[in-house]
């Protein structure tokens, strides 16, 4: 969580710090700050979003070609103008943009205390640069040697960027457990949590590593490690299109997002796969093909969304491969002593790539000795380099904190995976392979019918904006997407929603079912239609009111549902693809006439970076 951006060269920094922040503010929007060096080391800081920041400020007052900038996603004290980084050390000297975690803060703060300093704020981030500080003091050391020491006592996790008063050409960087990419211009060097704020100037960047520090004096970049060991740094092209992350006439990114799907998971499948010539490959397997074809089972670790997408695949690998699969929550696998063998083959989904609890699982089944896959959407991000082999889900910038299109290409690539699976070990026929990728192939241009229901749900929303329940039911590989239709739902329009499978309404949620409860069946055709057709009446029995995805062309459910929303026909396996467009719209569209943002929900973080 937050963002960070920092900026050194020959152009003025407030303006390309201030862009790069509304850029990264899907990472936390509770506050904004700038630091800019020009003579002084002057702070600017304030609770809210990073336009209510610039609002505050004259650029004429802010001549600076040198300069760091955060969004904040609360972690240690509330949201306000004190807690808002940058933070000075005590004696004003440095400042600090933090992304982390620092979990020893409390102790260092004691000793900090004890040796005069005073705290502005409640954060960690403040105690961090005192203690930075207290060691550039003690040792009279160079800045960057300071940072070395502090961090080989600090834990936790961080992406830093510092700048000291009495260096006008110098940045110190350094990065654990947060991500860091730096971008090489120029003359000019920009360092951001992602590469979104950079792409405008430069298209060379370097992931920077954990426990990696940057330096930036005078023009000249250097890398070290934490023993002081000098890297070389890898310098990649960026393949990062800027329209790519602008909204493109849309109202909200959101919507932009669901509406690229066709897109999203036609650029997933190309390359990959030919229903004409049977052709289906995944290049990030080719290494490691022996030992997934035989794993004993597969492991999905996941987060959000991402964990039900994992979900979803848990059906459709089992179906094809015949091999055991589970799905976990990254953040209960990674707390227990769960039971991973060399056999066993993990696939760690996630779109962003850095959330901490995925990345902790994987590192937790490698020290066990599995084989992880990774399935990230972000390229270069920590969980893409953690893992051992993985596929890139090629879904593009996903900036809507709500994620839509990644969800549809993570389902899309491990379709692709359970395939492969299934034909190289012989689990599947020829024929209904070549039915499933004939398939695969249909459905952007059946996500694309199925998004011309778009303002058909736009009307039904505002029948159901003031609702403050609902319940989400599916069957089968469609259970997961009652629980995605549910938290879309809730994320974006802070309406309490559930998704339960169908079948276990009896066990409880029934008895929330009255007339003021919509009800959102999965209802397609597919094998358990007759049972879903049971439950619909059972809810009606009850005067609930019953939205119902439902197949074109369906004359039954119409007849008992209140409302129905067609889906194109397709294979029950693939459903999930279609199922959950019009899920991701009516949440939209609620959320939107409810007047919330839909965008950047309250609390919410696109990236979850800390545990
Ligand atoms: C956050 C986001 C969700 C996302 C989840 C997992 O909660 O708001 O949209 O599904 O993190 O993120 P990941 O990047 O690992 O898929």
């Amino acid at each position: 969580m937050c963002g960070i951006v920092a900026y050194v060269g020959h152009r003025q920094a407030y303006p390309i710090i201030i862009k790069g922040l509304k850029r990264l503010e899907y990472r936390g929007y509770d506050s904004a700050g700038i630091a800019l060096l020009n003579g002084d080391l002057s702070v600017y800081k304030k609770k809210g979003k990073v336009s209510d920041l610039e609002d505050s400020l004259d650029p004429k007052d802010l001549e600076s070609t040198i300069g760091i900038g955060h969004t904040r996603w609360a972690t240690h004290g509330e949201p306000n103008d004190l807690n808002a980084h940058p933070h000075y050390s005590s004696n004003g000297q440095l400042a600090i943009i933090h992304n982390g975690i620092i979990e020893n803060y409390i102790a260092l703060k004691k000793e900090l205390e004890s040796r005069g300093h005073v705290f502005k704020s409640q954060t960690d981030s403040e105690v961090f640069i005192n203690f930075i500080e207290q060691i550039f003091t003690d040792l009279n050391c160079d800045l960057e040697e300071a940072v070395r020491i502090a961090l080989q006592k600090v834990v936790g996790a961080y992406a830093i960027v510092i700048l000291d008063k009495n260096a006008p050409n110098q940045l110190i960087a350094a990065r654990k457990g947060s991500p860091m990419v730096l971008g090489i211009g120029d003359n000019e060097f920009l360092i951001a949590s992602d590469a979104t704020p950079i792409i405008e100037y430069t298209k060379k960047v370097v992931y920077i590593n954990d426990y990696e520090i940057v330096s930036i004096k005078d023009g000249e970049l250097s890398i070290k490690n934490i023993n002081a060991e000098t890297t070389q740094p890898y310098i990649q092209e960026l393949d990062l299109r800027l329209d790519a992350i602008e909204k493109g006439g849309f109202e909200h990114f959101m919507l932009k997002e669901i509406f690229e799907q066709p897109r999203s998971i036609a650029d997933c499948l190309r390359g990959r796969m030919n229903a004409q010539t049977g052709h289906l490959v995944l290049g990030g397997l080719i290494e490691y093909n022996n030992k997934v074809m035989n794993a004993n089972r597969f492991l999905f670790v996941a987060c959000g969304t991402s964990w039900h997408a994992a979900l979803v695949a848990e059906y459709i690998f089992e179906e094809l491969t015949r091999v055991p699969a589970e799905v976990e929550y990254a953040s209960e696998f990674r707390y227990r002593n769960p039971i991973v063998h060399e056999g066993d083959v993990i696939f760690a989904i996630s779109q962003s790539g850095e959330t901490a609890d995925t990345l902790a699982a994987i590192e937790l089944a490698k020290s066990k000795g599995a084989m992880i896959y990774g399935v990230c959407n972000v390229v270069g991000s920590s969980i893409a380099r953690a893992s051992h082999a993985g596929s890139y889900t090629h879904a593009g910038p996903e900036i809507g904190v709500a994620s839509t299109k990644a969800f549809t290409a993570q389902v899309t690539v491990l379709t692709m995976m359970a395939l492969l699976i299934a034909e190289k070990k012989g689990t599947i026929t020829a024929q209904r392979f070549h039915q499933l990728i004939t398939e695969l192939e249909n459905i952007p241009a059946k996500v694309e019918r199925a998004l011309k229901s778009n303002d058909y749900i736009a009307e039904l929303a505002s029948e159901y904006v003031d609702s403050t329940n609902a319940l989400y039911l599916g069957r089968g590989v469609n259970f997961p997407v009652a629980l995605e239709g549910a938290l879309k739902l809730k994320e974006i329009s802070y309406i309490h929603a559930e998704g339960y499978p169908a079948a276990e309404m009896k066990h409880g949620p029934i008895a929330l079912i009255d007339e003021n409860m919509p009800v959102i069946f999965i209802a397609t055709r597919d094998s358990g239609y007759e049972k879903i057709v049971s439950n619909i009446q059972e809810v009606k029995a009850r005067k609930g009111k019953v939205i119902a995805i439902v197949t074109e062309g369906d004359t039954l459910i119409p007849t008992m549902a209140d409302h129905i929303i067609e889906v194109p026909d397709t294979d029950e396996l693939l459903s999930p693809l279609l199922n959950v467009i019009p899920l991701q719209l009516f949440s939209y569209h609620v959320a939107v006439l409810r007047g919330c943002n839909v965008d950047q929900p309250r609390n919410l973080a696109k990236s979850v970076t800390v545990e």
